[in-house]
């Protein structure tokens, strides 16, 4: 029995509520005890004086599929006390064999080569992430476009109800074995043309089952409010709560529309489960879209197939080079991935603050030149947009990276500091957390992380990370299979 006390440690719950003083112990990877501090704490503790503990952090939005796989110590995440990723987002997810194909459909470039998609089915899948046995937890959706590459022969259509029957199948065996949900990339080229009855029909397979629907929406441009409606018509259609990922205003336009977008998400959850994740920048990124090349937005190209050497520079730049239009210069960089300048503060800040937002990095862990979100987001809101700017309290920030996203999720035991609650923990330095990484030096660790566990094992302690590896692949248990368990 190995047991761990941290001693007067800062107590954050995960439910938002004033921090309090206690001795913290585990034992066999749970929280064992919450207890008053101690006068004096036994020879072995870990001296918890003037440092917070909070749940480990819930990245509820990634693209983390593979790399949980590939470079299982998840190092960009456990050094932002991420304990806990979602993956399978934007419609786009691993339980597929692509292993023979030359070109991925778009986006699944995002996570990783077609070799690494050797998996026949969800099952395969989750026993490929036991065995390579990751860091962190891992939270499995499954992608609507990767349904639709499994099942359709070309993705410029929408599906017959043969092929929709055949997704569903698809999709009732996922969650069989312990998908979360559904996610759709609704605005990608591969599942735009995928109509609302589509989506509809196979999301019938969320029903009476707990999962949810989380959509990259049709359009994040100017017909954002008619793809919300869509979203929660889907949703409302599935009796499955909806998670809108990355909600923003993106691009000169939608600038300013925060408060009309917020108002429609308020509304909405008013009779359905309803909530968003967001992460904490004003630039977004993808694959490069040639329908977000417009010359209100700056765009740095992260990488190319069409001319490798242009990774790193400035669209703008490119195309002043080469003497042709942005379009032009884009189209010859493709296939390219694409940090996009398309935000405004006041909308992130309107948005992150938002009572039913989570924390989602969104991070792209295959890029070589990756937006900073990957390494930096979590720290970022806590220091950044908590401590420095005081969008909100640090109990806040905190609840929307833990027992929100464990509620949506319905994670069962895990999200918050309570006895019994698996050891997923992080413990920092307040005053100090920050987010290191920048769009020109991405891949630097947090500052003010001292010490992170998942399911108990010590993942991270001052000195940086032990190489130890606690994570597992977490299965969706149903609401009444909840009930009777707790
Ligand atoms: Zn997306
Ligand atoms: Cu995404």
């Amino acid at each position: 029995m190995t047991e761990t006390i941290i001693a007067d440690v800062t107590v954050y719950d995960g439910t938002g509520t004033q921090p309090f003083p206690a001795d913290v112990t585990l034992r066999d990877g749970r929280i064992h005890a919450i207890a008053q501090p101690a006068t004096h704490a036994p020879a072995h503790a870990i001296d918890g004086r003037g440092l917070a503990l909070a749940p480990g952090f819930i990245d509820a939005h990634t693209h983390d599929d593979l790399i949980v796989i590939a470079a299982p110590q998840m190092a960009a995440k456990i050094t932002q006390g991420v304990t806990t990723v979602v993956v399978g987002n934007c419609g786009i997810s691993a339980h597929a064999d692509f292993s023979a194909v030359d070109e991925l459909p778009d986006p699944m470039v995002l996570l990783g080569d077609p070799a690494q998609f050797r998996h026949a089915d969800f099952a395969a899948y989750a026993r490929a992430v036991e065995a390579a046995q990751p860091a962190t937890n891992v939270i499995a959706l499954v992608g609507h476009t990767v349904l639709r590459a499994r099942h359709l022969d070309r993705l410029d259509r929408d599906a017959s109800q043969a092929e929709c029957a055949a997704m569903r199948h698809d999709l009732e065996q996922a969650l069989a074995a312990g998908a979360f949900g559904l996610s759709t990339g609704l605005a990608y080229g591969n599942a735009n043309a995928a109509s609302t009855q589509e989506v509809m029909a196979l999301s019938e397979a969320l029903r009476d089952t707990g999962a949810l629907y989380c959509t990259h929406l049709r359009s994040e441009a100017g017909a954002i409010t008619q793809a919300l409606e869509e979203a929660f018509t889907i949703g409302r259609h599935a009796e499955a709560p909806v998670i809108v990922s990355h909600l923003k205003c993106a691009g000169a336009p939608q600038y300013g529309r925060s408060g009309e977008i917020l108002a429609m998400m308020e509304k909405a959850a008013a009779d359905h489960p309803v909530g968003c994740d967001c992460y904490p920048y004003t630039a977004s990124s993808s694959t490069l879209d040639l329908k977000q090349v417009v010359p209100e937005t700056p765009i740095k190209i992260t990488w190319s197939e069409g001319d490798p050497t242009q990774a790193g520079r400035m669209l703008s730049d490119i195309a002043a080079d080469w003497g042709v239009n942005l379009r032009e210069a884009a189209a010859k960089l493709q296939p390219a991935g694409a940090v996009y300048h398309c935000m405004t503060e006041s909308d992130v800040d309107a948005i992150l603050a938002h009572r039913l937002t989570m924390v989602g990095s969104d991070g792209l862990p295959c890029d070589p030149r990756p937006h900073p979100r990957l390494w930096g987001s979590f720290p970022r809101v806590l220091g950044h947009y908590a401590r420095e700017r005081g969008l909100f309290p640090l109990e806040v920030a905190i609840r929307k990276m833990t027992g929100l996203p464990a509620d949506r999720f319905g994670l069962r035991k895990r999200g918050y500091i309570r006895e019994g609650y698996a050891a997923d923990l992080v413990l920092f330095d307040a005053a100090k957390i920050a987010d290191t990484a920048t769009y020109d030096d991405p891949a630097q660790p947090a500052a003010g992380i001292l010490g992170v566990w998942v399911n108990g094992t010590p993942t991270l302690t001052a000195q940086g990370l032990t190489g130890a590896r606690g994570g597992t692949m977490l299965h969706r248990t149903t609401p009444a299979h909840h009930e009777r368990i707790s």
